[in-house]
């Protein structure tokens, strides 16, 4: 069971000592990764105690960043306040596109041979 956590209670952690953000609909306390984070303090304290899900995507963050991530997960907002709007990594498009890229070069490849 995850543990459901409103954005009010989110708000009240927003300092050096305890550091919450909402990335994707879900709670994370990184206090610990404060001082470890590549992006540094500041950018961390900004988004403390909010929605931190665009500015963490603009970044275009790694896939070992988003397995990092993971590890601070400690809830996950109320179905009430869950945001739809928000930016999904965008690997699905990725794949897509590769999709039909490889569908018209299958398609070059058989009208060439074909005739
Ligand atoms: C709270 C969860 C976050 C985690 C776990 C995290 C983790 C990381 C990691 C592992 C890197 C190294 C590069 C990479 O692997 O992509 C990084 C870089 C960076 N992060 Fe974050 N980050 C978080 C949130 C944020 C937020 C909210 C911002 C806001 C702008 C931010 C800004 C940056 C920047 C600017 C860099 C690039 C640093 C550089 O390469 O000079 N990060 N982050």
């Amino acid at each position: 069971m995850t543990t459901e956590i409103s954005i009010s209670e989110v708000k009240k952690h927003k300092s050096k000592k305890s550091l919450w953000m909402i990335i994707h609909n879900d709670v994370y306390d990184v206090t610990k990764f404060l001082e470890e984070h590549p992006g540094g303090e500041d950018t961390l304290l900004e988004n403390a105690g909010k929605d931190g899900t665009q500015p963490f995507e603009d970044v275009g963050h790694s896939e070992d960043a988003r397995e990092l991530l993971k590890k601070f997960k400690i809830g996950t907002l109320p179905a009430a306040e869950k945001r739809k709007d928000v930016p999904q990594n965008c690997n699905t498009l990725k794949w897509a596109l590769l999709a039909l890229a490889g569908a018209i070069i299958i398609g070059v490849v058989l009208k060439k041979t074909m005739g």
